[in-house]
């Protein structure tokens, strides 16, 4: 698709239906983020979120999306340690889950060669750069990445860095939209940006901040292309109202004694 100039097409996913719905209306491809911590789960950050956690959305993902292209999110520290501590994570993901790869984030010599191994392994391995969630405290809070010359610099070797050691994709993470498009053109695989501008070659967001289910969370970057939170506190009030008005249910649900 990179060669072709087609953009590549990406949503977070985190269960059955929205996974059926995404796979029906032809998303590329499939990415079961650790910001289920926030946004399932309701923590603050991706820190708490656990390789079971991932495992048990990214099965029910697979089961609603059975043919399309699905990467996990490696969670915090179930890769950092080792090199055989990221196997054995990667792996479960692998056999358990059914996806067609694992994503992690950094490029830090270490984090390298855990990709290569996982490369070797037969793991197919997507990269993660720019503002990276695992590291919020680190990095001081959630901020844009590459706006000095020494931050792009060091972006846009990281970049050739994680496909040199076999990622087959990257995303990019709140990069300015000129280093973004700079490290795009570079690169022979295909990034995939979120908060980094047209430039790359293709975008992903957190599904339930596209689809406005996530009210208080608005960053530049983002477009909504529905109000379910809107549409959702229609109909739970419609619910209501019926049933205290004894509107619902009606004889058309109810059942008679013919079947
Ligand atoms: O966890 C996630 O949803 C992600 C995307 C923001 C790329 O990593």
């Amino acid at each position: 698709m990179k060669s072709r100039g087609e953009p590549i097409t990406v949503l977070t996913c985190y269960d059955y239906l929205f996974a059926r719905i995404l796979e029906e209306e032809g998303v590329d491809m499939l990415l079961v983020g650790d910001s289920l911590g926030q946004v399932v789960m309701g923590y603050d950050s991706t820190l708490p979120v656990t390789l079971d956690d991932m495992i048990h959305h990214s099965r029910a993902v697979r089961r609603g999306a059975p043919r399309t292209f699905t990467v996990v999110d490696l969670p915090f520290l179930s890769y950092q340690a080792s090199t055989e501590r990221a196997i054995e994570s990667a792996g479960r993901v692998m056999k358990e889950t059914g996806a067609h790869g694992v994503k992690l984030e950094g490029a830090d010599d270490q984090t390298c060669r855990t990709i290569r191994r996982l490369v070797q392994a037969g793991i197919p391995v997507m990269g993660h750069l720019g503002f990276v969630p695992q590291s919020v405290h680190a990095l001081g809070g959630t901020r844009v990445q590459g706006r000095d010359a020494q931050g792009a610099d060091r972006l846009e070797s990281e970049a050739e860095a994680l496909q040199e050691a076999g990622c087959f994709s990257i995303v990019l993470e709140l990069v300015t939209g000129s280093v973004a498009r700079r490290i795009s053109e570079g690169l022979e695989v295909p990034t995939i940006g979120i908060g980094a501008g047209p430039g790359c070659d293709g975008q992903v967001l957190v599904l339930p901040d596209a689809l406005g289910l996530n009210p208080g969370f608005n960053p530049r970057f983002l477009k909504r292309f529905a109000d379910l939170a809107e549409a959702s506190r229609r109909g739970v009030r419609d619910y209501i109202s019926q049933v205290k008005e004894r509107a619902y249910p009606g004889p058309e649900h109810t059942f008679g004694e013919e079947g």
